[in-house]
C-alpha cells in the first residue's frame, strides 16, 4: 500500500481521503484549518502542520480545495508542498476545479522539479465522493503518468477519462460545468415564467422533468426549487457555481468561442453572491429570477 499525501479538508478531500483509507492507504493530510481533519484522523489518518511537512516520504501527492488561490498557497512558498522534499518521479495529482493557466504555471513548476503532474478535476458530489462514483477528466502529458494514478483515483470513481494532455482534463472540467450550470440557469428562468403565467411549479416542474427537456440536472433542481426544498448543507453553492462559469466564460473566450448563454448563466450568479447568497445551494438562484427576495 502507498503512501499518500492529502492536502485540503473540505468535502471532497474528506469523502476521498476516506476512500483511500478505506483502500488501506498511509494518509497524510494538511488543512489550513487543522480542526476539519478530526474526521480523517478518528479513520487513521496522520495530520502534518505544513503541505512541506506533509508530502514528505509521499509516493504521490492529491489536492483538492476551492480555487487557484487556495491550490496556490498548498503547491507554493516556502511551506507549500513544492518547496522540498519530494523526489523526482513523484506523481503529484490535482483534482480541485481550477483555472487552465494556474493549471499551467503549476504543472510547468512541477515538472521542472522532475515531479509527474496528473490534471484530474472530477465530477459529482461529495456523496459520489463517498461512494467511489465520481467521474475524472484527467489530463496527463504521459499516458503512463495517468495509469500510475489509476490504482489509487479507481478508489473514487467509476470512471476515468483521458482527454490529452496536462490541462486537458481542467478544459473540459470547465467546459461540462458550464453546459451544467446553463441548465440549471434555464431550468430557473423556465419555473418562473410558468409560474408567472399562473401554472402550479410542481406540475411544470414533473413536465419538464419528464419531456425531451429532462436532464438530470433538471429533474433533481427541478424538485428543490418547486418544493423550495433544497440541500442542506448545500451540494454545490453559489460561490461555486460563480467560480467555475467565471473560469469557463474566459477559457471559451480565449478559445475563440463566445460564451452566450454560459455568460448568462455566469451573470445569474453573481447576481445571486451580490446578493449575499454566495453560500446558499444553487438551486436558490429559483427565488433571485422569480423576483421572490426583497433584498
Ligand atoms: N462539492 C462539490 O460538489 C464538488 C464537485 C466537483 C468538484 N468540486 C471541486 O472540488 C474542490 C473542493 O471542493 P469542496 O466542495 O471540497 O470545497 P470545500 O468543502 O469548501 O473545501 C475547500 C477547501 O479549500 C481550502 N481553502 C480554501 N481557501 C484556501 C486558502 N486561501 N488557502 C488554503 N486553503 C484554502 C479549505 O480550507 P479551510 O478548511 O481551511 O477553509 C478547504 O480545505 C473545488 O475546486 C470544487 O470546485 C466540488
Amino acid at each position: 500500500m502507498a503512501k499518500i499525501a492529502y492536502l485540503g479538508g473540505g468535502n471532497m478531500a474528506q469523502a476521498m481521503g476516506t476512500r483511500l483509507l478505506a483502500a488501506g492507504h498511509d494518509l497524510t493530510v494538511y488543512n489550513r484549518t487543522v480542526e476539519k481533519l478530526k474526521p480523517l484522523v478518528d479513520k487513521g489518518a496522520k495530520t502534518a502542520k505544513s503541505p512541506r511537512e506533509a508530502v514528505q516520504g509521499a509516493d504521490v501527492v492529491f489536492c483538492s480545495v476551492t480555487d487557484d488561490t487556495a491550490s496556490r498557497a498548498m503547491w507554493m512558498g516556502p511551506d507549500g508542498a513544492l518547496a522540498g522534499g519530494l523526489p523526482a518521479g513523484t506523481l503529484v495529482v490535482e483534482h480541485s476545479t481550477m483555472s487552465p493557466d494556474w493549471v499551467k504555471e503549476l504543472s510547468c513548476a512541477a515538472k521542472e522539479k522532475g515531479l509527474r503532474y496528473v490534471d484530474c478535476p472530477v465530477a459529482g458530489r461529495p456523496d459520489a465522493a463517498a461512494a467511489g462514483k465520481l467521474v475524472v477528466f484527467g489530463g496527463a502529458d504521459d499516458e503512463e503518468d495517468l495509469e500510475a494514478v489509476t490504482p489509487y483515483i479507481s478508489s473514487i470513481s467509476r470512471r476515468i477519462y483521458h482527454l490529452g494532455p496536462v490541462g486537458t482534463g481542467t478544459a473540459f472540467k470547465l467546459i461540462y460545468n458550464l453546459l451544467g450550470v446553463v441548465q440549471i440557469v434555464g431550468l430557473a428562468e423556465a419555473l418562473a415564467a410558468a409560474e408567472a403565467a399562473g401554472i402550479d411549479i410542481e406540475t411544470a416542474a414533473t413536465a419538464f422533468a419528464d419531456g425531451n427537456t429532462g436532464s438530470p440536472h433538471v429533474l433533481k433542481h427541478g424538485a428543490y426549487m418547486a418544493q423550495n426544498e433544497h440541500e442542506d448543507p448545500p451540494g454545490f453553492t453559489a460561490n461555486g457555481r460563480l467560480k467555475d462559469s467565471s473560469y469557463g466564460v474566459a477559457l471559451e473566450e480565449g478559445l475563440g468561442i463566445t460564451p452566450l448563454v454560459g455568460r448568462a448563466a455566469m451573470t445569474a450568479y453573481k447576481g445571486m453572491v451580490e446578493k449575499g447568497m454566495g453560500a446558499a445551494a444553487d438551486s436558490r438562484l429559483f427565488e433571485v429570477i422569480a423576483g421572490k427576495r426583497t433584498d
